[in-house]
């Protein structure tokens, strides 16, 4: 970044850092901090950079990003932002300042891997910082810590972003406008070659225990069934589907799995569990269960393709750069007004707050009353029930 100043304790010591945002706040100018926690997603500079030029432009605040969210939190690694390093990074995917979804101050291994509650050191850092607030940008796992650190002092404000989508007080997040237009590129693609080889094709997408992404790109991209965490399929109705398609003449079928989706009386696909993260199972594999079992009840031939982390790649769409500017600049108008403990959110077209606590009570899933459901089975789509 030019005009950056290193970020990491190796070439410059954090207390020379200190001394450095120590002589702005003897020139009397407040300071904001930001983060980004959890996993990345597209939009996430566009955030960072409304928030920083916000502060900049119109408050004459000092911005410091902390690094790789809650663990820069814990390691006291920071940076000042300038607005040079703000400029030009609207268009870019990930984030800049780096991302953890495992880091957890109140859950934070030791160097033999023993858990233990360092909160209070990382709130000792955030005061040691000099911030007059601290934004937090992130999903569920990254509000939900900061709401515990809210409790402990920290004057701070939520911006919600996942391509999940599965924060339940905003209608959408930053990144699932531009993931979205991710899966629903790549199951285009794939449709063209299930029809050319008859073809059973399924195409695992990300969502954990939220549909949304899979119903919204089953529906954007044609989908013939879409399956959802929320609706637990019954594997021979998938397959009278797939088969009474074939028998029509539709020879090929295209089929949407949630990562989470999973058979009824049956259980969800667990790629991995990673030990030190708050929430430690990683979805997936459903898509290839999902091709066996098709392929062995009809004979048709069938493929899977898990999109996995090309979902949270690639620049953000329009929509996702208006958004996170639109939070951004809200959040630190919030900051300045000392209204914390807040998340900004998306409700009907207008940005709103709504309180921290109120926010984490639990995540969005798709309801059976879902109306985009009753607007893709008026098209023919099916929902393995
Ligand atoms: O929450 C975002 C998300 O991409 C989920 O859709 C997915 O289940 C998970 O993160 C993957 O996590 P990781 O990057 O640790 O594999």
């Amino acid at each position: 970044m030019q005009g950056s100043r290193p970020c990491s304790t190796r070439s410059s010591s954090a207390q020379a850092k200190r001394v450095a945002l120590g002589c702005a706040r003897a020139r009397g100018k407040k300071r904001i901090g930001i983060l980004t926690g959890g996993g990345d997603c597209p939009g996430l500079n566009a955030g960072i950079r409304a928030i920083a030029k916000t502060a900049i432009l119109n408050y004459d605040m000092e911005v410091v990003g902390i690094k790789d969210g809650f663990l820069g939190l814990i390691e006291n690694r920071f940076l000042p932002i300038s607005y040079e390093d703000v400029s030009g990074i609207l268009a870019l995917g990930g984030t800049f300042l780096g991302a953890s979804n495992k880091a957890n101050p109140f859950r934070h291994p030791d160097p033999k891997g023993r858990f233990r509650d360092v909160s209070d050191m990382a709130v000792e850092n955030y005061k040691a910082m000099g911030l007059d607030g601290l934004i937090c940008i992130g999903g569920d796992g990254t509000l939900n810590i900061a709401y515990r650190l809210l409790k402990k002092g920290v004057r701070l404000v939520g911006v919600p972003k996942t391509i999940d989508n599965d924060l339940k007080q905003t209608d959408t997040t930053i990144g699932f406008d531009s993931a979205l237009i991710t899966t629903t590129q790549a199951i285009d693609k794939l449709h063209t070659t299930a029809q050319s080889h008859h073809r059973v094709m399924v195409i695992e997408v990300m969502g954990r225990y939220a549909g949304w992404l899979a119903l919204y790109s089953g529906l954007a991209g044609g989908g013939d069934i879409i399956l959802l965490p929320e609706i637990p399929y019954d594997i021979k109705k998938v397959c009278e589907v797939v088969l009474k398609r074939n028998q029509s003449g539709k020879r090929f079928s295209i089929v949407v799995v949630s990562e989470g989706a999973r058979p009824k009386a049956g259980k969800v696909v667990v790629r991995k569990m990673v030990k030190d993260s708050t929430d430690p199972v990683r979805l997936g594999g459903i898509g290839n269960k999902l091709a066996n079992d098709i392929e062995n009840m009809t004979g048709l031939e069938a493929r899977v393709t898990v999109l996995g982390h090309l979902q949270r790649g690639g620049e953000p769409s329009p929509f996702d750069r208006i958004l996170a500017t639109r939070f951004g600049v809200e959040a630190c108008k919030l900051t300045v007004k000392g209204d914390f403990g807040k998340v900004v959110v998306l409700k009907a077209g207008q940005i709103r707050k709504v309180d921290l606590e109120k926010a984490v009570e639990d995540i969005k899933r798709v309801s059976l009353n879902e109306p985009v459901i009753d607007v893709a089975r008026a098209v023919g789509a099916t929902f393995g029930i």
